[in-house]
């Protein structure tokens, strides 16, 4: 079985990425694709974006979707622990996408579940979906998904977004890491990719983009950031053009309806 646990777990991403771009061509083309297939959306933490985009991406695949989201109403607040609701789930769909606390709960839930598990984030380990959105909007911007430049900026210790893109760029690419929340020279780099200050895992501190940190960035540079953000980018500059992050978020519809049919033989 196909597990998604970490980014290492993605064996040929270029192909991946070029699956990507047919489905955001003609996204209509696959409207049946998976049409006899249940995803179940497995979250033990707050999401927007990564919960809602597989959601309308399996049912634009033609899919259905069950939601346990709030898992106060689930038998989770009965006590039931992440395996018995991991394999309960595989009794009634196909594949689970799962969002959890703890770094490596995603493995543990594979090693006992019958359907393909796909990790949606899972503590402050790794966040695989979202390195494939980020790759992809690297990928349409600068027209290549490895030899580059990019400064992370942030919460790097506590950032599953960072571990997991980190771990494919440092193959191919000049990575520098900006942990440190009182900059005022930024490296030079094509990408910048800022990470929130991660409060729930127990991170202090905050820090913001400055007029004068954004001047220097180069004119031909990308920003980017996972959401949510806190105060790490003003809103200002969200129409200038170097702001790709609304980008990504509308690329995690097509990353996942990609990674999604990826799976539409499994029986
Ligand atoms: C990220 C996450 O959950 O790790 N959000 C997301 O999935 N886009 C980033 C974060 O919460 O800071």
């Amino acid at each position: 079985m196909k597990h998604l646990i970490s980014i290492d777990d993605m064996s040929d991403i270029d192909s991946f990425l070029l699956s990507v771009k047919d489905i955001k061509t003609v996204p209509k083309l696959h409207q049946f694709d998976l049409q006899n297939k249940i995803l179940t959306n497995l979250f033990y933490e707050p999401s927007t974006r990564t919960s809602s985009s597989f959601h309308s991406a399996m049912t634009r695949l033609g899919g259905k979707v069950l939601s346990i989201n709030e898992i106060t109403y689930s038998s989770v607040s009965k006590g039931e622990n992440l395996q018995d609701t991991v394999r309960t789930m595989g009794y009634y769909s196909d594949i689970i996408v799962l969002r959890t606390q703890n770094a490596g709960d995603a493995g543990l839930a594979a090693e006992v579940s019958s359907v393909p598990i796909i990790n949606a984030g899972d503590g402050n380990g790794e966040h695989p979906t979202q390195t494939l959105l980020d790759l992809y909007t690297i990928y349409e911007n600068l027209g290549r998904s490895g030899n580059f430049r990019i400064t992370f900026i942030g919460d790097i210790e506590n950032s599953r977004t960072v571990h997991s893109l980190a771990k494919v760029l440092e193959k191919n690419c000049r990575v520098e890491y900006l942990d440190t929340y009182n900059f005022d020279t930024l490296p030079l780099s094509d990408v910048y990719y800022l990470t929130r200050v991660q409060r729930e895992r127990g991170s202090t501190g905050s820090y913001q983009l400055t007029e004068n940190n954004i001047r220097k960035m180069p004119g031909d540079s990308i920003v980017m950031h996972p959401f949510p953000r806190n105060e790490e980018i003003p809103s200002w500059f969200d129409s200038d053009p170097r702001a790709k992050y609304f980008e990504q978020i509308k690329n995690g519809l097509y990353v996942r309806m990609a990674l999604l049919r990826s799976y539409r033989d499994f029986p």
